[in-house]
Order: C-alpha cells, then structure tokens, then sequence
C-alpha cells in the first residue's frame, strides 16, 4: 500500500466514505490522484484502487473512458470545440491557430508541459461558437486572432488562476446568453475544478 500525504489521504478517505459503494467514488479520486501526481499515473491509478477495492485494470478502464484523465496535461489545456456549431463557425480555424500559436499538436503536449492542445467535443457553448476552454474555463465567441493573443498571454504572464470572464472580456466575442454574476473563482490546474479543488479566489 502506498498512501497519500495525510491531508490527501482524509480528503479521499472522506471522499470514498460519502458513497455507500466505496467504488462509487472511483471518479473523484482519480482527480486527486491527477492533482497530486501532476497527472494520471501508474501509482495514482495503484491507489485509486486500493481506496476503492476495484483491481488497477478496473480503474484504469475508467480513466482511459473519460478524456478528462489525463497522464501528463501542460500547464495549460487548450480545449477546442470542432463539434456542429464550432465547426460551422470557424471552430478549425480556431483550433489550427492555437496550434500554430503553441507549436504543439491536437491531441499533444510540448516538451516545457506548458501546453496540451486538443480537439473536444460539444462544450454546452453552441449560441457563442466558435467556443474553447483553458483549463476548462469558457471563451465564447473566439475568432482565430484572439486564440493566438490567448495563447501568447498565457505563455508570457503564466497566470496562475485561469478565470471564464476575465477570458471572455479580453478574448472572447458574443456569448451565448448573459451567464449573471461574474465569479471570482477560477482554475488553478487542468484539473476539472471539484469542490474546493481547482479554484481560487483571485485571478488575472
Ligand atoms: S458545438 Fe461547440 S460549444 Fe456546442
């Protein structure tokens, strides 16, 4: 058994506890390995399994599922929508700019781990296509010009809170619909924000 430093550990134990099926917390621990590890890796999956009472293959065959399990994201992860809305609305323009912009393939990650780029799926943003995320943070509206400057701010200034609004008003276009209230929160990681996880209180 490998365990956790005890904060990591309680978190997940207390995780594990909240299901009546400790398998049933499989998903959220395996965030907490990918935030402890860096990324999904061997150890975090080995102990993933142990808290739950599923075998390693069981845990991995979730985690190869979901593209949200990731061995080793960049820094940042530049999501690009492609799906029917994105597409019609330029949405490979879009993708094959941050491409060129980062120098890193969709579907890879550069050598510094400052980028992962990929090609995703619907992001529930279809009335603000073309739309990406960076650490699943939403920009609706992105044309080409404003995905490169994106990637060039990030690239230079290195933020450590990646926040949807402050993205929007400087990068992005037309949104879908007035979202409310803007939120201080923001990602810290590429690591889907979970509970307190992923978030902080201040951004750029
Ligand atoms: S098709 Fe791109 S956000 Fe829905």
């Amino acid at each position: 058994m490998t365990a956790w430093p005890p904060e990591l550990e309680g978190r997940a134990q207390a995780l594990a506890g909240r299901y009546p099926e400790r398998r049933s917390a499989v998903g959220p621990l395996l965030y907490l390995a990918m935030k402890h590890d860096g990324g999904l890796t061997a150890a975090g999956v080995r102990r993933v399994a142990e808290l739950t009472g599923l075998t390693p293959a069981q845990v991995q065959g979730v985690a190869s599922f979901y593209t949200m399990y990731q061995e080793a994201p960049g820094r940042y992860l530049i999501s690009v929508c492609t799906s029917i809305s994105c597409h019609l609305l330029g949405g490979e323009a879009v993708l094959a700019a941050v491409e060129e912009e980062t120098g890193v393939a969709g579907g890879e990650t550069d050598g510094e781990r400052l980028f992962t780029v990929e090609h995703v799926e619907c992001l529930g943003a279809c009335g603000g296509a073309p739309a990406l995320q960076v650490n699943y943070e939403t920009v609706e509206g992105v044309t080409p010009e404003a995905a490169q400057r994106l990637c060039r701010r990030l690239r230079e200034q290195r933020p450590a809170v990646i926040r949807s609004d402050a993205l929007q008003e400087e990068f992005g276009g037309r949104p879908a619909f007035d979202w409310g209230p803007g939120e201080a929160a923001g990602a810290v990681a590429p690591v889907p924000a979970f509970e307190p996880y992923g978030t902080a209180e201040a951004g750029p």
